[in-house]
């Protein structure tokens, strides 16, 4: 048993030492803005009514968006990796690498609303809901510049 789990460790470590392919970034890439995803649909369904507000997981997830915020994303936007060299990949428009400038205006501003939202998140459901409303602007005016509609 021993000697089979290691050859599969032997067998795994040269793929691994070959990762770092064009799909493999845009698939981390993705991985990442789906994180987003995820703390933000809690969020939005507090926001609206759908999922009872509650203070602990509402600053939870706020504080996961602002952990996710240290996460440098400039290696997840390598050259090579939007739509049009991979198409059904990704959603990533070649116009990023064509305004990283623009794509980082729109990051600072996600994240100056990401620590608004940390500001109050937790002090009930009306504090909440406008810090919410505006993160969710600065999600869509990011996606209607660099992102496709579709994949
Ligand atoms: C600075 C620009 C920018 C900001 C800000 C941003 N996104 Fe995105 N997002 C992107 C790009 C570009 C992609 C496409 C990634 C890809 O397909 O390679 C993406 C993809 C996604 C995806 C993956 C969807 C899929 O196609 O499976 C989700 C989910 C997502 N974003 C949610 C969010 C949420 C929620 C926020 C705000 C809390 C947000 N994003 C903020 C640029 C941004």
């Amino acid at each position: 048993m021993r000697k089979i789990l290691l050859s599969l460790l032997v067998l795994a470590v040269p793929a691994a030492a070959a990762a770092q392919s064009a799909e493999d970034i845009a698939g981390a890439r993705i991985g990442y803005y789906r994180l987003l995803g995820h703390e933000m649909s809690l969020l939005a369904a507090m926001a609206k009514g759908d999922v009872e507000y509650n203070a602990e997981k509402a600053a939870a997830a706020a504080k996961d968006l602002q952990t996710l915020t240290q996460y440098s994303v400039s290696d997840l936007f390598a050259p090579g990796t939007s739509n049009a060299e991979l198409p059904g990949k990704t959603r990533a428009l070649p116009v990023i690498w064509e305004d990283m400038a623009g794509l980082g205006d729109k990051g600072a501003a996600y994240v100056s609303a990401v620590e608004e939202l940390n500001g109050v998140a937790g002090n009930g459901l009306d504090a909440l809901r406008p810090a919410v409303g505006k993160l969710g602007g600065t999600c869509k005016s990011c996606h209607d510049d660099f992102r496709a509609k579709d994949f």
